[in-house]
């Protein structure tokens, strides 16, 4: 049945209008926070993406400039710029998969609560918005604090009666870019071939990478996988650093985000065995959302997949982390309700 789908998809997109070349069907990404240190480059990024067909940017400001400036890159997707709340709704319309990626960044002297209040509204006021002009897209969440913003998406959903959990993610794919870039440098393996499944939560120990799972194997000793670990749940923090006071990552957040993006559009166009790690609603642990593989396709979630077997390292810390992902995620509940 797979296949035939795949055979109905294709002979559909070929009676669609478009480029001659044109094979895959017809798809819209919308970007919201298109001019934004990560949206400027995953606008590239997904303005390569051969799978889009309609790239819709929009920002409170600026994304005139950013979308004149990418449309002229010769690919298959038209560009479609947006700047200002009363054009937030055309950005929206036939959009099959959103990206949010607005907000504010970490700066010096912000508190993690000034960080939350802000973006926390940012992500509110846009999921009413999709709730009414995309309620069956696919929503990508890339503004912090993913551990809140991604329930009070689910909550604005719920409220206004679109809620499908197969269609909300917590886009932690950094996290696993992070932990495969790492793991690769200490393990001397091609980083090309690197698979590791990271779960959990994305914010410092609620991060968790199952490097016991990871592929091509190599033998580490526990201080390396600590080290590792450790790593990859302050990868933010050493950009942030770096930056010294200029933003936190941008350019390979929006890799990542791409990457994510891409899974889910191949999974929409039915491509069998996609699997990426995400923050989605979950019944893997007693917690209401959790990070784990996720296979994807038509609908969006097609299964969350297990953790598999754990080192008794990392069963130790998916206990340490639940407290702190317990109480991000009734934040976010709490504040949707407010
Ligand atoms: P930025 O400040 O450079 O860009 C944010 C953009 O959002 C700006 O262009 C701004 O105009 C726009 N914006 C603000 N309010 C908006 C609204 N109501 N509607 C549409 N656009 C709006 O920030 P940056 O560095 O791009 O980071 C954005 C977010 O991504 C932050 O919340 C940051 O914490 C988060 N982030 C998430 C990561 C992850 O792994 N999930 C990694 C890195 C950052």
């Amino acid at each position: 049945s797979m296949l035939r789908s795949l055979a109905r998809r294709t002979s559909t997109a070929g009676t669609r209008r478009g480029f001659a070349s044109e094979s895959a069907p017809d798809r819209k990404v919308a970007i919201l926070g298109a001019a934004g240190g990560i949206g400027q480059p995953l606008s590239l990024l997904m303005k390569l993406n051969p799978l889009v067909s309609r790239l819709a940017l929009y920002d409170i400001a600026g994304t005139p400039g950013v979308a004149a400036d990418v449309s002229h890159i010769n690919t298959r997707s038209e560009i479609l710029g947006y700047a200002g709340e009363e054009q937030l709704g055309k950005a929206l319309e036939g959009a099959d998969v959103v990206i949010i990626p607005a907000g504010v960044p970490r700066k010096p002297g912000m508190t993690r609560d000034d960080l939350f209040n802000i973006n926390a509204g940012i992500v509110k006021s846009l999921c009413t918005a999709i709730a009414k002009y995309c309620p069956h897209a696919l929503v990508n969440v890339i503004s912090n604090p993913v551990n809140s913003t991604v329930p009070i998406a689910s909550e604005v959903f719920k409220k206004a009666g679109t809620y499908d959990e197969k269609r909300l993610f917590g886009v932690t794919t950094l996290d696993v870019v992070r932990a495969k870039t790492f793991y690769a440098g200490k393990a001397k393996v091609n980083v090309a071939d690197v698979i590791v499944p990271v779960v959990g939560g994305h914010a410092g120990v609620t991060i968790l990478p199952l490097f016991s799972q990871a592929t091509p194997s190599a033998n580490l000793s526990s201080e390396e996988i600590e080290a590792l670990t450790k790593r990859t749940q302050d990868g933010g923090t050493e950009v942030v650093e770096a930056k010294a006071g200029k933003g936190s990552a941008t350019l390979s957040m929006a890799y990542a985000g791409a990457i994510f993006a891409d899974a889910c559009l191949k999974g929409l166009n039915g491509v069998p065995d996609v699997v990426e790690c995400s923050f989605v609603q979950s019944t893997v642990t007693d917690l209401p959302f959790f990070a784990s593989k996720v296979r994807l396709g038509k609908n969006g979630v097609e299964e969350v997949l297990g953790l598999g077997a754990l080192s008794d390292y990392e069963k130790e810390g998916l206990e340490a982390l639940k407290p702190e992902l317990k109480s991000s995620i009734e934040k976010g509940i709490k504040f949707a309700h407010a």
